[in-house]
């Protein structure tokens, strides 16, 4: 039994659409832990370091969320944290095939169990992707994504 889960992701950056789900997440279980994937081999736009900080000041106000880096698998990181939940947002039936398949993995290798929760409505549409291509088109992402996010996307022109 888990009164904890986890949160994964490369948060690249935090979206509004994430914070949803931290915020759903954490009224749900009595422990949250925003896990940020750290892959060497991946390029991100933003540094580990970076995403990290807007994930944390992002979830500042919650008692009950913790941000940690993780590298690897997940399933490993679970199981240093003793927590068998992880916990995931679905935005559209697209998001599933995949979803459903790492789930399924997860359960296979790890005995993770992934709790999925759909997307509110208004954030549906929202990625990270879409999110660095209107603000590099020069769009404004101020709804999608935080001030401090939105600032770090316009410095990054
Ligand atoms: O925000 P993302 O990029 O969609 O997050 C994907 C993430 C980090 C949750 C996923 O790639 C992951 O869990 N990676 C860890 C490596 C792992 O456990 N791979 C096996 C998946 S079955």
């Amino acid at each position: 039994m888990s009164r904890a889960a986890v949160c994964p992701g490369s948060f690249d950056p935090v979206t509004r659409g994430h914070i949803d789900v931290f915020t759903r997440a954490a009224a749900v279980f009595e422990h949250v832990v925003v896990a940020v994937m750290d892959n060497p081999a991946k390029t991100y736009t933003f540094s580990h370091d970076e995403r990290m900080t807007f994930v944390r000041d992002a979830t500042a106000t919650f008692d009950n969320v913790t941000v940690a880096s993780f590298s690897g698998l997940l399933v490993t990181f679970c199981q240093e944290q003793g927590i068998t939940t992880v916990i995931k947002g679905l935005r559209a039936g697209a998001d599933f095939a995949y979803e459903q398949q790492m789930a399924q993995m997860n359960a296979a290798v790890g005995g993770v169990e992934t709790v999925f929760l759909p997307a509110t409505p208004i954030h549906s549409f929202v990625s990270s992707t879409f999110v660095k291509q209107i603000a590099h088109g020069g769009g404004d992402v101020g709804m999608f994504v935080t001030d401090d996010v939105k600032r770090a996307l316009e410095q990054l022109g």
